[in-house]
């Protein structure tokens, strides 16, 4: 196994300053080390850079559509050529409108996906069903084959062609979702699993189902997109958008460690830790030190405990 590290720091995809430091606070926190200590290889690619669009007038409510659109493409083209690489993709946000420029480039490398997105929200909503116009809660409308004809021809995204069907993606965690958003997750017969699943569930037979219904099409890789907003405010406060009743930090990292053992997970994102948005440092900490769990729960670490196939007993 080996992790191919991309940093985005991009936060142009939702109005609130800070997550753009989300990778530099990750890694500081010793992604690389914790990952290395599992057996893991690791390349990191360090972070992308994104040019200031000088003229990027807001699209109706749209906000930012050229930033975004040119992040992303060059964002797809990294985690293209992290595939190509033969690593496992890491994706460290930056707002969840990477997700667009992450899943397409998987995509480019590797062809048809199966994508499991952990997230308060569904981020489905269209450039024309959105009412804050930020368009990290847009990104699968842009990528869904189904939704075509609903999302108009952006500048800057005329390189995106949508790659992925409605019926391999599996939502977990939802429980904010807007009207339009739950209208056309309905209207495609969307697999979701919101926190009143889980709830009467339980996790393990969510990710049990979510498996079983992805594999059924066709063992596909998997790409897991992870918005942080997703596990409960009180283990990970520090993002743009948190909502109450969220996932415990055991159901969080009990998702990694499943998806993780189907030997499928082909590329990660983790997504909307905003280090300026905790109360206090201890916030900001606890949060990026679920978001390393989370990882490191993606490329094996297990709790029952670890070691490496050459350990030897001094
Ligand atoms: N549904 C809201 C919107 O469309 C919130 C989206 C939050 N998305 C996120 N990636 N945190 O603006
Ligand atoms: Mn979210
Ligand atoms: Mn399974
Ligand atoms: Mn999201």
């Amino acid at each position: 196994r080996s992790a191919g590290i991309v940093g985005a720091p991009f936060s142009k995809g939702q109005s609130r300053g800070g997550v753009e430091d989300g990778p530099e606070r990750i890694r500081a926190a010793g992604l690389q080390r914790r990952l290395q200590q599992l057996g893991c290889a690791v390349k990191d690619y360090g972070n992308l850079t994104f040019e200031d669009m000088s003229r990027d007038e807001p699209m109706g409510l749209l906000k930012s559509v050229r930033a975004v659109g040119a992040a992303n493409q060059k964002l797809s083209q990294a985690v293209r050529a992290a595939k190509e690489d033969g690593h496992t993709a890491v994706v460290l946000g930056g707002d969840h409108s990477l997700a667009i420029g992450s899943i397409h480039g998987h995509s480019a490398a590797v062809g048809e996906l199966s994508v499991v997105w952990v997230d308060a929200h569904a981020d489905i909503n269209t450039p024309l069903t959105t009412y804050t116009g930020n368009i990290h809660g847009q990104p699968v409308s842009y990528l869904l084959h189904e939704l075509r004809s609903k999302v108009p021809v952006l500048p800057n995204f005329s390189w995106l062609k949508p790659c992925v069907s409605a019926a391999d993606v599996v939502f977990i965690g939802l429980r904010d979702v807007d009207p339009a958003e739950h209208y056309i997750l309905k209207m495609l017969g969307v697999k979701t699993f919101s926190m009143s699943e889980v709830d009467q569930l339980g996790v393990a037979r969510v990710m049990e189902e979510t498996c079983d219904y992805l594999s059924a099409r066709g063992k596909k890789p998997i790409h897991l997109s992870y918005d942080i907003d997703a596990i409960d405010p009180s283990v990970a406060p520090a993002t743009g958008t948190p909502v109450v009743g969220g996932l415990t930090y055991r159901e969080g990292v009990y998702i990694t460690e499943h998806l993780c053992q189907t030997g499928l997970l082909s590329a990660v994102d983790l997504v909307e830790v905003n280090p300026l948005r905790g109360q206090t440092e201890e916030d900001v900490r606890s949060t990026v030190s679920t978001a390393i769990d989370l990882l490191l729960g993606c490329f094996g670490r297990v709790r029952e405990g670890n070691h490496l196939p050459d350990y030897r007993l001094p």
